[in-house]
């Protein structure tokens, strides 16, 4: 098992959780949307603004595929990544896919407050925020279901509960 990448929708925290457990297995620790800023020297909102979302997903494909590669490697994808071109099956193909599942209601709390830095829920009231992340991870969970681990993180991951999703999710991992 050289790479962990963990998927599943904005908000659900994956970068927090993927964090912890870089540290607790000592990997190293890649977040994809910070990699893609990098490489640019943009945010992913300028990126959606001045290129288009399908050109972030081009890009995004590009350097999953890099970070693919590394070793020793736990990855925090964004949250459309498993569900364009074959994202999926070049992660299943380079390590262990963990899909981090919670409810909508959860989500909304957690995204309504840091909209801002989201394009594709920068301009929604919570109302509309709330359906659209009810249909989006409805048309999402195909791709997110074909992980090899599905993980509850039940309510928000908050700093206190950190440590015991990633000692469970260790307990999870293939030996
Ligand atoms: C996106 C999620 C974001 C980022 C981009 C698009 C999505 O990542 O890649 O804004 O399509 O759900 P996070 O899941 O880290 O917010």
């Amino acid at each position: 098992m050289k790479r962990i990448f963990l998927i599943g929708y904005m908000g659900v925290g994956k970068t927090t959780l993927g964090k912890e457990l870089a540290a607790k297995i000592g990997f190293q620790f890649i977040d994809l949307d910070h990699y893609i800023q990098g490489r640019y020297q943009k945010t992913i909102n300028e990126i959606f603004a001045e290129l288009g979302e399908s050109k972030f997903r081009e890009i995004e494909h590009k350097l999953l595929k890099e970070v693919a590669e590394f070793e020793d490697a736990v990855v925090s994808t964004g949250g459309g990544t498993p569900c364009f071109y074959d994202n999926m099956d070049v992660m299943k193909q380079a390590g262990v896919t963990v899909y981090l599942k919670t409810d909508p209601e959860v989500l909304l709390k957690r995204l309504f407050a840091g909209k801002d830095k989201r394009p594709l829920i920068k301009d929604k009231s919570e109302d509309e925020l709330l359906e659209f992340i009810i249909e989006n991870v409805a048309k999402r969970e195909p791709f997110y279901n074909q992980a090899q681990i599905v993980f509850e993180t039940g309510g928000l991951v908050q700093r206190s509960d950190i440590a015991g999703h990633v000692d469970k999710l260790i307990e999870m991992l293939p030996k």
